[in-house]
C-alpha cells in the first residue's frame, strides 16, 4: 500500500481526540502527494466531512478560484489538507488540545509530501504549525524559512467570503497578490538560481 493510502487508513482509525466520535470520516487531503506546494487550512466542515475531501464547500470553491487566478492548478500542483482531520461540532474553531492531538498526522503529511512551499490559510493553521497565536494580518504575504521549507501565511478563504471588494488594499486583493507571489516562487524553484536563495528573516 502506498504511504498516502496508509496515512488515510490510519487517520480513519484515529481516536486520539473526542472529535473522532462525531465524524462521518476523517478528511486527509486532495491533490497530488508529490506536489511542491502544500496548503494547510483549518478543519473540515460539513461538506468536507460528508465527501472526505478538504475544501469542497464554499470556501473551497473560493480557494480554487484564488489558486487558478494565480495560475496554480489545485488538481495538479497543490496538496491541500487541514490542521485537523475531523470536523469540530458546529464548525467551531479547533481547540488547542485537538490541534496538538492531530499534529502527528500533519507532521507525517509534511514528511511524506516534502513540499518546498507551504501556505498556511488562516490563523488556526499558523497556530497549529508554528504555535503562534494572532498577528495574521502582519504575517500574511511574508515568506518565512521553516525547517528547510518556505512558508507563507495567507487569509483563510472563509474569512474572505465576508468581503466582495477586490479594491487595492482589500483582503481579497491582498490574497490574490499573495497567491501570485506563491506562483512566482514555485516558478523560481525550477529556475537557474534555485537552491541559491537565502531565507528571509521572519517578519513577525
Ligand atoms: N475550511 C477549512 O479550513 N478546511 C476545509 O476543508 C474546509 C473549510
Amino acid at each position: 500500500m502506498d504511504p498516502e493510502q496508509q496515512l488515510r487508513e490510519a487517520c480513519q482509525a484515529c481516536v486520539r481526540c473526542p472529535l473522532a466520535a462525531g465524524r462521518h470520516g476523517a478528511v486527509v487531503s486532495r491533490g497530488p502527494s508529490g506536489a511542491r506546494l502544500m496548503l494547510i487550512g483549518e478543519a473540515p466542515g460539513a461538506e468536507e466531512d460528508a465527501s472526505g475531501r478538504p475544501f469542497v464547500g464554499r470556501s473551497g470553491r473560493l480557494l480554487d478560484q484564488l489558486l487558478a487566478g494565480a495560475g496554480i492548478s489545485s488538481e495538479r500542483e497543490a496538496y491541500i489538507c487541514n490542521a485537523i482531520k475531523c470536523r469540530p461540532p458546529g464548525n467551531r474553531k479547533p481547540a488547542a488540545a485537538e490541534l496538538a492531538a492531530c499534529r502527528p498526522w500533519l507532521d507525517r503529511q509534511l514528511e511524506q509530501v516534502n513540499p518546498a512551499l507551504v501556505v498556511l490559510a488562516g490563523a488556526t493553521a499558523v497556530e497549529a504549525l508554528l504555535g503562534v497565536r494572532g498577528g495574521l494580518s502582519r504575517m500574511r504575504g511574508q515568506w518565512q524559512s521553516w525547517q528547510g521549507r518556505w512558508l507563507m501565511p495567507v487569509f483563510h478563504p472563509s474569512y474572505l467570503l465576508r468581503f466582495s471588494s477586490m479594491e487595492p488594499g482589500s483582503p481579497r486583493w491582498h490574497t490574490a497578490a499573495d497567491f501570485l507571489e506563491v506562483r512566482r516562487r514555485l516558478d523560481r524553484l525550477d529556475g537557474p538560481t534555485s537552491g541559491q536563495e537565502q531565507p528571509l528573516p521572519p517578519r513577525l
